[in-house]
């Protein structure tokens, strides 16, 4: 059965983490999509509900409350009113805009956990854990960065390399460092309360694999392909956090709920909350009913980061609860880049929804336009100010603006606004009006099957076959002897723009109601499309107003330079922590220092000291001690075999009842790490460094 051919479907796009603005990638990601299938299930009549909310838990939150110097709660409050606001000033039509702070939400969270455990779904399992000693807490995954395995990404996190996308548990991570006090964390043990993932690999593998095989796209298929390939491992369901939802068992005081467990159940509640505002039955759009044919369709609108959670885990969790239906799909797209780099907010390199609402105040419909013409559907798209531009300048207002123009205008300039038949339709009319028909099916086909790039392809092809119609028959020419050929031919123009009236309102709201306004026609729905007698005879039009005004050159400059400006400041903060150079030395007084190659035979750490290790290094010279202060980055086990350089004849001195025979030199960076300066391959020890 198609799917666009049930009558009562759920959608969600992901909920945003609140803690920080939105940007083009998250549009390109899950919400144009879902928006514009939305639009288009309600143009059909369907019985739906798009849900949305902010994600206010997990370590992204308190993470950047950190960095702030504010609250969770601040953070929170202040983003999630930024992104409803800038989600409702784009065009973003979600039903209900939730946040999962909630009490709806942590109520109904805690169900299922409590379910799943009365169940004796999870498994209970001490572990060692992270800890870090300093701030004395457990740190969540994303408190842990290192070097990832896979990739020898430095910055990897401890449930996920960005660079390389690899999914992994914090031990995975070479090197390992707390985020909070940049110390090597210590492992120490905690109980948790695991999914076991394993064990649904079967259940899974039949339902998504076996089941959704050709259904799902090749990327979100691909995905889940391999995570089974490499087979599922228990997931814990809980966190030591001191954010979130609390763990509702006595046992487990002061621990808090994965934020990937409750944060999809979000989607769950936000309907739950939707439903009591507006009477109806959240039930009708999340269990499974007596009869099969009332189900809704859940469809889950995302990025590709996301697809292991919506496709894996999250039905899991629900077919383990029992009751729920299931995702019927799961349109994850790729990344979209940004003026040929990766959109990053760290680096400020990105273009801000709210930033672009205020610069381009009622420009929501060229937004749209543009990224949907580009949405990472397949791969990675790119996004360029220089592409927005002229997909803007040579498509809507050249295509789609200058055909509705034209048309109003001369049956405002000709008939005073009015819909006059004229003479008999020519062969030429008739094929125009043959070939309007089919375009409401062509786009059809392609939002069921998530192709949005060409549903909106499709619907400029009609434009452009409005613009060819009035070039062919040019009606300015013909007005001089043929006023009744002239009505015609504006009837004929006139029933397109009806069309592209109905057509646009997927993709391009606002630019539909101003389509509707000037036709005088009140909004339609899908059926209507690709009729030829949406307006009548002597149907009267309203104003005329413009669709589209170009963007100009001076436009694109301004926003490459607010790029070019972030990437100075960048710069400018990497340079502006490196210390100054210091006085210069005579070559003389270089030569004194005796630098080695040495290689670390035994390491320890002294006793009562954080920092310091105490090492037997072979200088080649002789085997001597050295007390180096590096133990919050190098655990003994690290660096034993290692090849280090060293200066030897550095003045012995005793530290903490010691006495060091030289110094290692490392280099350090700004935030205070440490690392070794060594050759790059195996040197002979003693060997000199110059
Ligand atoms: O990746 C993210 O931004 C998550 N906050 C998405 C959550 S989607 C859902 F499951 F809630
Ligand atoms: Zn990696």
């Amino acid at each position: 059965m198609s799917t666009l051919s049930k009558k009562r479907y759920t959608i969600t796009s992901a909920l945003p983490y609140a803690n920080g603005p939105l940007h083009i990638g998250h549009l390109a990601g899950a919400y144009l999509p879902g928006d514009i299938f939305v639009r288009f299930l309600r143009l059909n009549h369907k019985d739906v509900v798009y849900v949305c909310g902010s994600d206010e838990h997990g370590a992204a939150i308190t993470i950047k409350a950190k960095k702030e110097g504010v609250t969770p709660k601040e953070i929170i409050d202040k983003y999630n009113k930024q992104i409803k606001d800038s989600f409702e000033d784009f065009g973003i039509s979600f039903d209900i805009y939730h946040r999962t702070s909630e009490p709806i939400h942590h109520e109904l969270s805690q169900e299922f956990f409590l379910n799943l455990y009365e169940k004796g779904e999870f498994i209970e399992k001490f572990s060692e854990q992270y800890y870090d000693q300093e701030f004395n807490q457990f740190l969540a995954d994303r408190y842990i960065v290192g070097t990832c395995p896979h990739c020898q990404n430095e910055g990897a996190y401890g449930d996920q390399c960005e660079k390389c996308g690899t999914s992994l548990s914090p031990t995975d991570l070479i090197n390992p460092k707390s985020t909070l006090s940049g110390n090597t964390p210590i492992l120490k043990e905690t109980k948790h309360w695991y999914l076991p993932l394993d064990k649904y690999q079967p259940w899974l593998e039949e339902w998504l694999i076996e089941g959704k095989k050709g259904e799902l796209k090749s990327n979100v298929f691909g995905q889940c392909q391999s995570w089974l390939k490499s087979g599922l491992q228990p997931r814990s369901m809980t966190r030591d956090l001191d954010w979130g939802v609390d763990v509702p068992l006595t046992e487990a005081e002061g621990k808090k709920l994965y934020v990937w467990l409750d944060a999809p159940i979000g989607y769950i509640s936000a309907t739950k909350q939707w439903a009591i505002d507006n009477g109806k039955n959240w039930e009708d759009y999340w269990k499974k009913p007596a009869n099969p044919e009332d189900e809704s369709t859940l469809i889950h609108f995302i990025g590709k980061d996301n697809i292991v959670f919506h496709c894996i885990i999250f039905p899991a969790i629900l077919h383990a609860h029992g009751g729920y239906i299931l995702p019927d799909n799961v349109p994850a797209n790729e990344f979209l880049n940004l003026e040929g780099d990766k959109l990053s907010t760290s680096r400020n390199h990105a273009v801000w929804l709210h930033e672009y609402l205020e610069e381009f105040p009622d420009k929501q419909d060229e937004l749209r336009y543009v990224l949907t013409s580009i949405l990472p559907e397949t791969s990675d798209s790119e996004f360029t100010w220089k592409d927005f531009q002229a997909r803007v300048n040579n498509e809507l207002v050249a295509i789609l603006g200058n055909f509705v123009n034209r048309v109003m205008v001369l049956s405002h300039k000709y008939f005073d606004g009015k819909v006059l038949r004229g003479s008999t339709l020519t062969d030429a009319d008739r094929n125009v009006f043959s070939e309007l028909s089919k375009y409401p099916g062509l786009i059809e086909q392609s939002i069921g099957t998530y192709r949005f790039r060409e549903a909106l392809s499709h619907f400029m092809n009609a434009a452009r076959l409005g613009n060819k119609y009035l070039a062919d028959e040019e009606p300015w020419k013909v007005i001089k002897n043929d006023e009744e050929r002239v009505k015609t031919v504006l009837f004929v123009a006139s029933q397109i723009v009806a069309n592209l009236a109905v057509l646009a309102q997927p993709f391009l709201p606002k630019t539909a109601t101003k389509l509707f306004e000037m036709l005088n026609l009140p909004q339609q729905s899908w059926d209507q499309a690709g009729q030829v007698d949406l307006l009548h005879e002597e149907h009267q039009f309203g104003e005329v107003q413009l669709l589209f005004e170009k963007i100009a050159d001076e436009e694109v400059e301004f926003q490459l330079s607010k790029l070019a400006q972030a990437k100075i400041n960048n710069a400018q903060e990497a340079v502006s922590v490196v210390p100054p150079a210091k006085t210069n030395v005579t070559f003389d007084e270089f030569m004194k220092l005796d630098i080695r190659v040495g290689t670390i035979l035994e390491a320890e750490k002294v006793a009562k000291t954080k920092k310091l290790l105490k090492l037997k290094i072979d200088t080649g010279i002789d085997q001597r001690t050295v007390v180096s202060g590096i133990a919050e980055f190098f655990t003994p086990a690290d660096i034993v075999g290692k090849q280090v350089s060293i200066l030897v004849n550095l003045e012995p001195r005793e530290i903490k009842g010691i006495m060091s025979q030289g110094m290692i030199l490392m280099a350090e960076d700004a935030d205070g790490r440490l690392d070794f300066v060594s050759a790059s391959s195996t040197i002979k020890s003693g060997s000199t460094v110059r």
